[in-house]
């Protein structure tokens, strides 16, 4: 089946009528439609499908003769709440679509290849960003994993039980000995559409980037009747940290946001009690991340003193910078006319970062995004540039399991 057709398959699965954008939330049921079509994928081409009791799972392609270790690719099938149709499944189809193309080539694979899709990798249901590749690979402990509760209050073995998984959460050896993972992903910035003009790029690193969950509590009361004076209203503490937030990232040169936030009661006329509001921070430098989350939170524990309110703040993940193995990456990176495809950092999270911190040589090719958005109903890329990503990947594959 053509890439083109499978994109065509997937396209309604989880899509707002009204937005456009994707709702695939990790476990939930448009998640498992897509887990469902890409296992039938894989065994319409007799991929030997692997799964961990994580959620994830990888299939193989394993001729008789090919040796033991392996090159993996593949990437996730979640979405956050109402994001673009590429963040993660480009990665998966476009890796049904190599192992293709490179079956048209009559190529067979000295080594064997596999087709990875990670669960939660956006962390948007249980708040911790690559949640299945960090506990496949013992970054995550499973003790505190199995703790996690989504917005419901749903623990993570819960929702996993619900959708028919049966979960045992930890270090798993689905990608134990494999030689390199390469992760093929949309572009979220404009590098390769502004500045490099070039369809494909190569990934050179990823900066830190850490979340913490920043409680405010103040007291409830009557919005009429309690004078401007005689409030402890957790909302402006949160309202000025938040806009502390984008200072200390704009001095920095780094980045931080506030785009999840939880108030109580939540009602109109009630000066708030409680609000939980979650700053996702990234920097060039692990030293330049830690010190801008202390400035927020000594920003807003200040501002707290001076509210009547107080804050407290947890860190929910850290993900240590990454840089790619260079040697792997050059090698992607050449073409076969000896010219070079553009080398780029990120600033998003990938599992293809966990897996490399993990000590697994990964790698990771990006396919041009004209507008750069993504997160979002607008992520984009052209159908030319999809197919041009194929290629790449199906290229890279083959120079790897040679
Ligand atoms: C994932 O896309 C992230 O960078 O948060
Ligand atoms: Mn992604
Ligand atoms: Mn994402």
């Amino acid at each position: 089946m053509s890439f083109e057709q499978m994109w065509r398959d997937l396209a309604p699965v989880g899509r707002s009528q009204r937005s456009g954008g994707y709702h695939r939330s990790p476990f939930g049921s448009a998640e498992r439609e897509c887990a469902a079509w890409f296992e039938e994928e894989c065994a319409r081409r007799s991929l030997a499908l692997t799964r961990d009791g994580n959620g994830n799972l990888v299939a193989w392609w394993r001729p008789d003769a090919s040796v033991d270790g392996g090159v993996v690719t593949g990437s996730h099938l979640d979405s956050v709440a109402d994001g673009g149709a590429y963040d993660g499944p480009l990665g998966v189809l476009s890796a049904l679509a190599a192992v293709d193309l490179l079956r048209e080539r009559s190529f067979v694979p000295v080594k064997p290849i596999g087709i990875a899709a990670f669960v939660e990798e956006e962390g948007s249901r249980f708040g911790v960003a690559c949640l299945g590749s960090r506990l496949m690979t013992g970054a995550l402990d499973p003790q505190r994993a199995a703790e996690l509760t989504d917005g419901e209050g749903v623990f993570l073995p819960d929702a996993m039980s619900q959708a028919g998984l049966d979960p045992e959460l930890g270090r798993s050896d689905l990608l134990d000995g494999v030689d390199c993972f390469v992760e093929l992903h949309v572009e979220q910035g404009r590098e390769l559409a502004r500045h490099q003009d070039a369809p494909i790029g190569v990934g050179s690193a990823i900066w830190p980037h850490s979340r913490s969950r920043f409680d405010f509590t103040g007291e409830a009361n009557h919005a009429g009747t309690t004078g401007m004076e005689e409030r402890h209203d957790p909302m402006l503490t949160y309202a000025m940290t938040a806009l502390a937030a984008n200072k200390q990232a704009r001095l920095a040169g780094a980045r931080a946001t506030f785009g999840r936030v939880d108030v109580r009661p939540n009602a109109t006329n009630a000066v708030p009690s409680h609000v939980t509001a979650w700053l996702d921070a990234r920097s060039e430098t692990e030293g330049g991340l830690a010190a801008m989350t202390q400035d927020i939170t000594r920003m807003a524990t200040e501002r707290a003193a001076r509210d009547g309110t107080r804050v407290s703040v947890t860190e929910e993940s850290l993900s240590g910078a990454v840089r790619f193995d260079p040697e792997l990456a050059s090698r992607i990176a050449a073409r076969q006319d000896g010219t070079s495809r553009p080398v780029i950092a990120t600033m998003a999270g990938h599992d293809a970062g966990v897996l490399a911190a993990a000590g697994i040589p990964a790698a990771m090719l990006f396919v041009r995004n004209p507008t750069g958005v993504s997160h979002s109903p607008e992520e984009f890329a052209e159908m030319a540039d999809c197919q041009a990503g194929v290629v790449a990947l199906a290229d890279t594959l083959q120079r790897l399991a040679s």
